[in-house]
């Protein structure tokens, strides 16, 4: 059978590059997409992992372009012949109280968080339902489930992407296609890394679990649900947060 083609979107973050190493170790060819800007940076990093023994391909494309993203993807779908799994795992945070948020705050995180998730699927859907088969994965966000102090836009785009994940699982269910959220609690990545010091340990101290997540605990939540024997789960939303928030 050939190798399954993975597009992983922030996959040269902290929990992409995760799932990006996690796919291609179960035999996907796997594609990493980067900020157009960040070239230098992909390049180093895609380096690294073939150093590291993973052989991952990256694809520069501003996912909060639907323009760029419709001539990108048509240009790979022709390139790869099918594009079978997609993992939505670009984000960024603009942290402010509500009081203090600027319409860029606001408009940078939808665009990037959110309207992505529709720039990049858009171009990718249809090919998923005509071959019978196609996984998405949204990486949304504990936040996204009960909302965060100073993450109005952050909770508001991650809560989104929940919404389109259940009205697209529905879209999918007939054709083999399904689609669903995992919910990252907060993962030691350069994201979290950014809290100020005494805030971080103030949620650290919240969480049942007594510490943050790992990316490889998020990726293998991923794995399972990109597999084959996964097929029946379709508009679940996995909690993967040490206990964070129980629903
Ligand atoms: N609930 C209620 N009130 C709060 C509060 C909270 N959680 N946090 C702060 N406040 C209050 C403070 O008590 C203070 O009140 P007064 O003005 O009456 O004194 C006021 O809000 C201002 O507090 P700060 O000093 O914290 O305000 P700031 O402007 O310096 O910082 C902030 C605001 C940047 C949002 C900061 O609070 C912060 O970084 N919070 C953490 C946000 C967070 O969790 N981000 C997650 C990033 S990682 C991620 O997003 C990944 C993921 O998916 C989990």
């Amino acid at each position: 059978m050939n190798a399954k083609t993975a597009l992983v979107t922030g996959g040269i973050g902290g929990i992409g590059t995760a799932i990006c190493r996690r796919l291609s170790n179960d035999g996907m060819n796997v594609i990493a997409v980067h900020h157009p800007m960040e070239n230098e940076h992909a390049a180093a990093w895609q380096a690294e992992q073939k150093a590291a023994g993973y052989d991952i391909a990256i694809l520069g494309m501003d996912v909060s372009s639907p323009e760029e993203c419709s001539t990108r993807l048509s240009q790979l779908l022709s390139d790869e012949g099918s594009v079978d799994i997609l993992v939505n795992c670009a984000g960024i945070t603009r942290d402010k109280s509500f009081k203090r948020m600027e319409d860029d705050h606001w408009y940078d995180v939808i665009n990037v968080n959110l309207n992505s998730v529709y720039n990049v699927t858009r171009p990718l859907w249809d090919a998923m339902l005509e071959n019978g088969f196609g996984r998405v994965v949204n990486i949304s966000s504990v936040n996204g489930q009960r909302g965060q102090f100073g993450q109005a836009n952050y909770s508001a785009a991650k809560a989104g992407m929940h919404g389109f994940t259940m009205a697209m699982a529905q879209e999918g269910a007939t054709k083999g296609v399904t689609v669903n959220t995992v919910s990252p609690g907060y993962i030691s990545t350069a994201m979290t890394e950014a809290i100020r010091d005494d805030i971080r340990e103030a949620i650290i101290g919240g969480i049942p679990m007594g510490r943050m997540g790992t990316t490889e605990e998020i990726a293998g939540a991923v794995a399972y649900l990109v597999e084959e024997e996964a097929g029946y789960i379709t508009g679940a939303n996995i909690p993967i947060n040490g206990g964070l928030y129980m629903s």
